[in-house]
C-alpha cells in the first residue's frame, strides 16, 4: 500500500513537537504539505525536520483542497479546529484534530456526524493515554483490581505553568483559559480509565484570582491586562454509571500541585499518578496492612513528546502511529472521535454552572 499523505496546520508548539516531528519519520506517513499564516515557522520546520519540497500554504482552506493529501492534522488554536476540519472533511480527508476538539459542544458534535456522513475519521490528541503509567493503570482496571471505581479526580492543577506563548490567553481564541488547555487531557484521562464517557451533571467554579502574580512561572511572564480567561476551575461531575469525579485545573495555584493526572479510587484499591515524576501508585491492602506500591512503570512526563525513536519513551509517538495504522487497516483508532464529545460537555458545563451557581444537567 502506498504511503498515507499528510498535511499539517499549524506549525507552532505542538505542530512541530509532536506532530511535523513524527510524521516526518514515520515509515508510513508522507509529510506533504504544511500551513501556518506564519510563512517563517513552516520555513523552520521545513530546515529541522529535513523536508525539502514540502508545499508551504498560507491559507488553510488551499491545504485542505490539495488532491495529494489524505489526512489533515489541525494544530492550530481551539477557536480554528471546528472550521478546519468541517473544511478538511468537505474535500475528502480524514483529520487529527488537537485537544480540545472544539469549543463548544454544538461543533464537536458536528464535527463527529460530519466525519461519520462523510465515511471518515476523526481523532484527537490526547496523547497521554499513551503513556506507560497510564496503560498500566488500564490493565489494573480491566483486571477488576480496584474493584468498582465510585470516585476519579482529574488533575491539572500546576503550580505554576501558565503557557506564554500563542493564544491561550484569549477566551476569543482559546474558548477559555485552563479549562480548555489543561482540563481537556485530565478529564480525558479519567474517563478513559473508568471507561465512562457519560457525565450527567456538573456543579463547577471558574475563578480569576492569580492573574496577576506573573512570578515564578517557567515558562516566563505573561501579558495579564490582557488576559480575558479563567486560570482555575474546579467542579464536580456525577457519571452515568454513578461515580463522581473531582475536576481541580489551575494554571497556577498555590499548592504542591499535580499535572495532567488521574486518580482512582475503587472498592478494592486506589491508584494515582503522584509517585515521583509522576510514577503510577497502587495503595491497596496487602498481608492485612494498609500498602503502597510502586510498580516499576516507565514515568511520564518526559515522554510527552520528541524522541529520536518512536517507542517507549514516546507518548506521542505512540498516538499517531496507533492513528496511522488505524487509517492503514481501516479500524478505529484508540483515542475516539466522539469520546472529545462529554470533554467538552464538561468544560461548557462548568462555566455555566459557574454562572449561574446551578446544577448543570448534560442530556
Ligand atoms: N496534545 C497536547 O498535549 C497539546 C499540547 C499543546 C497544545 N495543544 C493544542 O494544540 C493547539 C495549538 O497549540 P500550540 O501550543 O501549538 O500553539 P502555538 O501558538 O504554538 O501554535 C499554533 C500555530 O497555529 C498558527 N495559526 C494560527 N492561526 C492560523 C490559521 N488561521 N491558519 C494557519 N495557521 C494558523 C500559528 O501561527 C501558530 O504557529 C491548541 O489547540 C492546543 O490546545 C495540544
Amino acid at each position: 500500500m502506498a504511503k498515507l499523505r499528510f498535511g499539517v496546520i499549524g506549525c507552532g508548539w505542538i505542530g512541530t513537537a509532536k506532530h511535523i516531528q513524527t510524521l516526518a519519520k514515520h515509515p508510513d506517513a508522507s509529510l506533504v504539505a504544511l500551513c501556518d499564516i506564519l510563512p517563517e515557522r513552516m520555513d523552520a520546520a521545513e530546515k529541522q525536520y529535513g523536508l525539502a519540497g514540502v508545499k508551504k500554504y498560507a491559507d488553510y482552506r488551499d491545504l485542505c483542497a490539495d488532491k495529494d493529501i489524505d489526512v489533515v492534522h489541525i494544530c492550530t488554536p481551539n477557536m480554528l479546529h471546528h472550521e478546519m476540519a468541517m473544511a478538511a472533511f468537505a474535500n475528502g480527508k480524514h483529520v487529527h484534530c488537537e485537544k480540545p476538539l472544539a469549543t463548544t459542544s454544538a461543533h464537536a458534535i458536528e464535527m463527529v456526524a460530519t466525519a461519520r456522513k462523510a465515511g471518515k475519521r476523526l481523532t484527537i490528541g490526547h496523547q497521554r493515554r499513551f503513556f506507560s503509567s497510564v496503560q498500566y493503570m488500564k490493565r489494573l482496571v480491566e483486571a477488576g483490581e480496584l474493584g468498582e471505581i465510585y470516585y476519579a479526580k482529574a488533575l491539572d492543577a500546576r503550580r505554576r505553568g501558565v503557557p506564554t506563548w500563542g493564544d491561550y490567553m484569549k477566551k476569543a481564541r482559546n474558548g477559555g483559559g485552563i479549562l480548555f488547555d489543561g482540563a481537556p487531557h485530565s478529564l480525558d484521562l479519567t474517563m478513559y480509565l473508568m471507561d465512562d464517557f457519560k457525565p450527567v451533571s456538573v456543579y463547577g467554579k471558574v475563578l480569576s484570582k492569580m492573574r496577576h502574580e506573573t512570578e515564578g512561572n517557567p515558562w516566563g511572564v505573561w501579558d495579564h491586562e490582557h488576559s480575558d480567561v479563567e486560570d482555575t476551575g474546579f467542579a464536580m461531575i456525577t457519571m452515568e454509571g454513578g461515580a463522581t469525579i473531582y475536576l481541580e485545573a489551575a494554571w497556577l495555584i498555590n499548592m504542591l500541585g499535580y499535572a495532567n493526572s488521574t486518580l482512582l479510587v475503587g472498592t478494592k484499591a486506589g491508584v494515582d499518578m503522584q509517585g515521583k515524576d509522576g510514577a503510577v501508585r497502587v495503595n491497596t491492602i496487602y498481608n492485612g496492612k494498609m500498602a503502597v506500591m510502586e510498580p516499576e512503570v516507565y514515568s511520564p512526563m518526559a515522554a510527552l513528546v520528541g524522541g529520536e525513536e518512536i517507542g517507549d519513551r514516546n507518548a506521542a509517538g505512540y498516538e499517531l502511529d496507533d492513528w496511522i495504522q488505524a487509517l492503514k487497516h481501516d479500524r478505529e483508532p484508540l483515542i475516539k472521535a466522539e469520546q472529545g464529545i462529554p470533554v467538552v460537555q464538561i468544560i461548557e458545563a462548568v462555566f455555566r454552572s459557574s454562572e449561574t451557581g446551578e446544577v448543570v444537567h448534560i442530556r
